[in-house]
């Protein structure tokens, strides 16, 4: 009995201290993903949720192109995913969904107040004149969900999207608006299913792909001009406010953001420290099913911001700390 108790004891201390050092992962940029079963991730335009350590990520499979499912997977370290299934799906979600709708930029929340995951999603016609969002619950991360609503939110054209959640459990809901000039900034009722009010934002300046982090009480905003597939420069824009206060869109990174467009940017609250990941997709790399997803540290400090673009980097998922090879 001794023995045992002795053994499980020297078992434990040599686990203890790897395990809250976490494991160092490579993230190599320009191929594509493969999950745990060794498949292709499909997940592009991808929406993130982190709970409990586990970070899901759900993205547009595009593997027939033009009619996007949603897929879900799972990591710990941003490396390792396990696909967890389709979530949305053509012909078997909802009837519109494959007929008269496809899905882009689903983004995933979940609420605190009602113990439910939500997805809003760009809802478009194929000649993109829809113009509508789209909103999904579940019971469970992995579903089944069910179209709550879509439609054009508050009545207003809305296109290229993405989801904010701000610290204190507040969601938002951010489009390109009106024929692409403007981004929309619309508050979420308490149980993320509706849009309650809305501010424009950058009138007339055409953006899309917005991708919102909060760093220090202060919200950064990057995103893309409206040209299609094809990357241009990324612009960011900061403020200790949402609904105003924005500064003039200045240039970041070089002229086409690495051939990406913006998606998200995580923050990794690790022991050691608080990372910040850019997430952006190479699209047509050279086609649509074939696109990448690119992931770079990105830092900040005051309201500066700077691109660390890089082909590899080592991260370590527990500190939060990471090394970019020389
Ligand atoms: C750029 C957008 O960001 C994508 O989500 C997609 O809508 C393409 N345009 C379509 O051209």
């Amino acid at each position: 009995m001794q023995k045992t108790l002795t053994a499980l004891l020297v078992t434990l201390a040599l686990w203890l201290p790897v395990h809250a050092e976490g494991e160092w992962v490579d993230i190599v940029n320009g191929t594509l993903w493969q999950d745990t079963d060794g498949n292709t991730v499909q997940a592009h335009a991808p929406g993130f949720l982190c709970r409990d350590g586990v970070w899901y990520m759900c993205g547009e499979d595009r593997s027939r192109a033009f009619r996007p499912d949603v897929n879900l997977y799972s990591s710990r370290d941003l490396v390792h995913w396990t696909f967890l299934g389709k979530i949305i799906e053509n012909g078997v979600t909802d009837p519109e969904l494959g007929r008269r709708r496809m899905i882009e930029r689903a983004k995933l929340l979940y609420s605190e107040k009602t113990g439910k995951y939500v997805v809003w999603c760009h809802w478009e016609s194929h000649n993109y004149g829809a113009s509508e969002a789209a909103c999904f619950v579940a019971d469970s991360v992995q579903g089944p969900y069910r179209k709550v609503w879509s439609g054009r939110p508050l009545g207003i054209k809305s296109r290229d999207c993405n989801v904010f959640t701000d610290d204190d459990g507040t969601a938002w809901f951010i489009s390109t608006t009106e024929e692409n000039q403007h981004l929309g900034l619309f508050r979420l009722s308490d149980d993320m299913l509706s849009v309650t009010d809305h501010t424009q934002l950058f009138p007339g300046k055409s953006r899309e792909a917005p991708a919102v982090v909060r760093v220090d009480g202060r919200y950064f905003m990057l995103s893309s001009a409206c040209t299609g597939w094809r990357p241009n420069q990324c612009k960011i824009s900061h403020s200790d406010s949402l609904t105003s206060g924005w500064t003039p869109l200045e240039n970041i990174g070089d002229a086409v953001a690495y051939r990406t467009q913006a998606a998200a940017v995580l923050t990794i609250k690790g022991t050691k420290q608080t990372t910040y990941l850019y997430v952006g997709d190479r699209w047509m790399d050279p086609d649509l099913p074939n696109s990448k997803i690119i992931i770079f540290p990105i830092t900040f400090d005051g309201t500066e911001c700077r691109f660390h673009y890089c082909e590899r980097f080592r991260l370590n998922p527990v500190t939060g700390e990471y090394q970019i090879p020389d």
